[in-house]
């Protein structure tokens, strides 16, 4: 129960679409739901049953989050992309079937200094661009060799590596990255992994034998028109109700530090939600919200738990009025876009304490 009148409300159905398109990109690989951090703000154990019997395993950063998912009885396989940071993870992933992202040496020294109850299924990460994880492109042979000499695992590892500027269609190192994990699928013979949901939306070269979709199962990729075409449906709408009205004089200010001041009578609606559910703080004025069938403006700075919104021009708003904080009208990205950050950031603040309701399909 909650009296709260802002909430998230999640489509699965939506969810569960949006998977099924991202698998009609490349219908002869197979797909890992990417649901970590919280599945991105939209609850990842309702999204992993959602998924369940569809995407053949999901993807989480950390061992924590994927023994989150096993705790709620999610059985589906699941690969944790930052692997371990201690050799107990391996003895964990292994009595809970993880399969692990192996991206250094150290982690791989650890498997071999480690007994396990049950053989592991492994990833093996390269570094083909992005300079963040994963072993060197040259050294990935004999690190995969070392890998199975351990005889700890119970396949051969795939061969991932993760692309650095998907997003970008005529980035040159886009080309670079396909063509050395290419050359390392024919040095090895390991199924490959690349594609996140940029790459897997317009670089088709970059489609291997598993890829990774994670934003746009959530129907907000920053591809916006790529999204539109394959025909993404946004999962996340942010709703909340005017708590409180006020008419303003000219010269009258707006919130902490009065840094909106009106310049003409206005009328000011004070909305139920802040930073402290994830509505970013720096919107520099630019933000919108919808109601009424209208945009209108976020002024003053926004508070712990309330914004202010200019409502001078929509007379017939009145207290408990719904407002989308984002959804169909206002979408994310374009939000990401006002307050100079991306959808993935907007929408993996949302805090826990901001209810979610559910649409089943
Ligand atoms: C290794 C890896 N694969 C796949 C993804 C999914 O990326 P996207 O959400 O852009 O599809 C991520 C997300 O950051 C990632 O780190």
């Amino acid at each position: 129960m909650t009296y709260r009148p802002s909430f998230a409300e999640i489509d699965l159905g939506a969810i569960r679409e949006n998977y099924r398109l991202s698998c009609q990109l490349a219908p002869n690989s197979q797909h890992l739901a990417v649901v970590k951090a919280n599945a991105y703000g939209h609850d990842a154990i309702e999204v992993a049953r959602i998924l369940k019997g569809h995407a053949p395993a999901l993807a989480v950063a950390f061992i924590d989050e994927a023994l989150q998912l096993r705790e709620a009885g999610i059985d589906s396989p699941i690969l944790v992309l930052e692997g371990c940071f201690s050799a107990n993870e391996l003895i964990l992933a292994s009595q809970h079937n993880l399969w692990l992202m192996f991206h250094s040496v150290e982690q791989v020294i650890m498997l071999e200094s480690t007994s396990l109850p049950t053989s592991i299924t492994a990833w093996l990460k390269v570094d083909t661009g992005m300079h963040r994880l994963g072993i060197d492109a040259a050294q990935a042979p004999s690190v995969l060799q070392r890998l199975l000499d351990t005889q700890k695992l119970s396949q051969q590892p795939v061969l991932a590596s993760h692309m650095a500027n998907a997003e970008v269609l005529d980035h040159p190192l886009n080309r670079q990255q396909i063509e050395q994990v290419q050359q390392l699928g024919k040095q090895t013979g390991c199924a490959l992994s690349l594609a996140n949901s940029a790459a897997l939306m317009q670089l088709p070269a970059s489609r291997f034998d598993w890829n990774r979709p994670g934003i746009m199962l959530y129907g907000c990729s920053p591809l916006e028109k790529a999204s539109q075409q394959i025909g993404l449906k946004p999962a996340m709408r942010v709703v909340s109700s005017i708590m409180a009205i006020r008419e303003l004089h000219p010269g009258e200010a707006v919130g902490y530090g009065g840094h909106w001041v009106a310049s003409q009578p206005s009328r000011i609606a004070t909305v139920a939600i802040g930073y402290g559910d994830g509505y970013p703080r720096s919107t520099h004025g630019k933000s919108d919200v919808f109601l009424h069938g209208q945009r209108a403006k976020v002024v003053g700075s926004v508070s712990m738990d309330m914004i202010g919104v200019d409502i001078s021009h929509i007379p017939q708003a009145r207290i408990g009025d719904q407002v989308e904080i984002w959804g169909s009208h206002v979408r994310v990205n374009e939000l990401a876009a006002q307050v100079n950050t991306i959808s993935y950031e907007l929408l993996t603040r949302i805090s826990q304490r901001l209810p979610r309701r559910f649409i089943q399909p």
